[in-house]
């Protein structure tokens, strides 16, 4: 059994309190591989900016618990090699139950998110309540993420075919019962790289698709409710064209991409969301550049030099997160 504190890790209370004081949202960008996190770190370090890194349960089968564990310690490592001792937060990405909790909470992550949002209200209470009960008790406390409302979208796995807005008249009942440390809500973000459908957008001159705006009205109305409470918002990315035309210049096909604009998540930065969940547009990038050195150096089969200018592209990618998107630059 390993606790979070002996690998250099946090929970994340202290830092959303910061988030919500200062405006702006902490970044929890998904990791499976090293270079993935590399890059994560080294843009986070660069950029004076916490971080939660996010493992899935895709993570979890594809890289092994163990591993990712130690990776985590080894970021905290890197960061102080680096010369800046970011906080680090290690969280379970929608977790589905009480055993993959307490799994990931006694093998040392520091935070996790029950995700009982498919689930009839009654039952997505007693779950979430059941996850807080063990992961507030632990010697080093362990914040729990809850979801109220259904994003739409679809992941390995995560997946729904039906979405619904979060009900503002629910979160006071679920943030008391449940014990919730921070609450993801739905308001029109979606997971993956088609986040809407072509016919719920409209289309620029060029032809490129523009999403339906965020409902900033139920947030506000969420802000209302549970003032000064931290609001997650999952499924933002943005989805950056230069990506995904790379990507189909050097002959993959990414029909119908389409992400939620930086201006929109910028403006939910400053208000109770505070923390961002970052996954498809890391993706896109790695994807990108990997397509684009396989196609430009048909002979090259070195995989650090394939996945070494990928690596270059993350780290330019968060650090524009950090800096642009989401304010986190300078409050590590
Ligand atoms: O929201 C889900 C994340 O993007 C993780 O995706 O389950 O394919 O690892 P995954
Ligand atoms: P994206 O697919 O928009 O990157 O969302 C990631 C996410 O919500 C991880 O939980
Ligand atoms: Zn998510």
């Amino acid at each position: 059994m390993t606790s979070y504190s002996e690998l250099g890790l946090v929970n994340t209370k202290e830092l959303f309190k910061k988030a919500l004081a200062g405006g702006y949202a902490i970044p929890a960008y998904n990791f499976n591989n090293m270079e993935q996190l590399q890059g994560i770190i080294q843009a986070c370090v660069e950029t004076k900016s916490p971080v939660i890194l996010q493992v899935s349960s895709g993570a979890r089968k594809y890289a092994n618990r163990n591993i990712l564990r130690n990776m985590a310690r080894g970021a905290v490592e890197y960061a102080h090699e680096l010369g800046v001792d970011i906080p680090v937060v290690l969280h379970l990405d929608h977790g589905n139950g009480l055993e993959l909790s307490k799994d990931c909470i006694e093998s040392g992550v520091s935070s996790v998110m029950i995700d009982g949002s498919h689930l009839p209200y009654e039952e997505n209470v007693a779950l979430t309540k059941s996850v807080c009960e063990f992961a507030h008790s632990r010697k080093d406390y362990v914040s729990v993420e809850g979801e109220l409302g259904v994003l739409a979208g679809m992941e390995d796995e995560v997946s729904s075919e039906h979405s619904h807005y979060t009900a503002p008249g629910e979160v006071i009942d679920f943030v008391g019962k449940t014990g919730v440390d921070s609450l993801a809500i739905s308001i029109g973000t979606s997971h993956g790289r088609t986040k809407f459908k072509p016919e719920q957008c409209t289309r620029d001159a060029n032809g490129v698709l523009i999403p339906p705006p965020l409902r900033f009205d139920i947030l506000e109305e969420i802000e209302k409710k549970i003032p000064g409470f931290p609001i997650v918002l999952h499924g933002a990315s943005s989805v950056p064209m230069e990506y995904v035309r790379m990507i189909e210049q050097f002959g993959g096909k990414m029909k119908d991409s389409v992400g939620i604009p930086e201006e929109q998540l910028r403006r939910a930065a400053k208000s109770a969301v505070c923390k961002i969940n970052i996954d498809s547009d890391a993706r896109l990038a790695m994807t990108a550049l990997i397509r684009k050195v396989l196609t430009e150096k048909p002979e090259e089969f070195d995989p650090r030099n394939i996945l070494g200018p990928a690596r270059d592209e993350l780290k330019k990618l968060y650090m524009h997160k950090n800096q642009n998107v989401l304010g986190s630059a300078g409050n590590a």
